[in-house]
């Protein structure tokens, strides 16, 4: 579903400051993967989902989606494919428009525009039932501005935004992060559910090293720019903490170095 051939970013290059936060990256992620990613402060992994994302562009080296060569597509172009969720909570949804609105947004994202009104019963219908399956009581306060529900609840409207048009690739940047264990976890339960059931190809970035080794099947580690491991299904589903730290020692000769690393929650 994704490869990435050869991709170098370099922030400020050919100055002092020259930061390569990608060094080389390539790599191979099979449709329905859904793939943890881990790495210590300033890796690269947000980087990596801004390239992929369309955000920030690529120095050197191809991106593909889907077989189709996406280096040079701006990121309005890929919107309709790849579904993204930051953070912080803020950023991911419209605030100052209803749950409604947010909605109708994300599901006119890659459709013609002016075939359709925005809102309409059938819809509105439609808007109830996805928000019905996450069990937050959204579906009760469609009218509602989005800036009058808390963190939580919002990551559930941003998860069902970017997933309501079915994109072929969804990227979570440490989307439970910014939330208190126990709404964290419900939005994790969400994530599964809708991974899951919609079968997305996902690549999920967390500082949390209990959630990279539970959630899904292949869990990447990243440190100075560079993938320094790849863990498959198998050797995940024993892996423990201490085991991946220790991996990580040996291969990239550092201490883990992450300021906000949770060995659990
Ligand atoms: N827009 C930018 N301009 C300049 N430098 C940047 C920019 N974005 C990222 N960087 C630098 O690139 C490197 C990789 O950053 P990135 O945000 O991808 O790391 P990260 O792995 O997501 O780290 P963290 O765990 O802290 O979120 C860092 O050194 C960072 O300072
Ligand atoms: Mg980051």
């Amino acid at each position: 579903m994704i490869k990435l051939k050869g991709v170098y970013k370099v922030y400020f290059p050919q100055t002092p400051n020259q930061v390569i936060a990608l060094n080389n990256i390539n790599i191979n992620v099979r449709e329905g993967d859904f793939v943890t990613i881990i790495g210590s402060n300033g890796a690269g992994k947000s980087t990596l989902l801004k390239i992929l994302a369309g955000i920030d562009k690529v120095d050197m080296g191809q991106v593909e989606l889907a077989g189709e060569d996406i280096t040079n597509y701006p990121e309005y172009a890929r919107a309709k494919d790849i579904g993204r969720i930051d953070q912080n909570p803020l950023v991911s949804t419209a605030a100052q428009m209803t749950i409604e609105e947010n909605l109708a947004m994300a599901y006119m994202r890659g459709k013609k525009r002016g075939l359709h009104k925005g809102i309409t019963k059938k819809r509105q219908e439609l808007f109830r039932d996805v928000l019905k399956s996450i069990n937050m009581g959204l579906e009760k306060r469609l009218q509602v501005p989005v800036n009058t529900l808390s963190g939580g609840q919002r990551q559930a409207l941003a998860l069902i935004m970017a997933t309501l048009a079915e994109p072929k690739l969804l990227l979570l940047d440490e989307h439970t992060a910014a939330l208190d264990p126990k709404v964290a976890k419900e939005i994790m339960d969400i994530t599964c559910k809708i991974v899951e059931t919609k079968k997305l190809t996902t690549l999920m970035i967390t500082h949390n090293m209990e959630q990279a080794i539970k959630f899904g099947n292949r869990l990447m580690m990243m440190h100075r720019g560079k993938i320094i491991l790849d863990i498959d299904e198998v050797e995940k589903a024993r892996l423990t903490i201490p085991q991946l730290i220790e991996k990580f020692t040996a291969v990239s000769g550092d201490v883990f170095a992450d300021d906000r690393v949770l060995l659990a929650n």
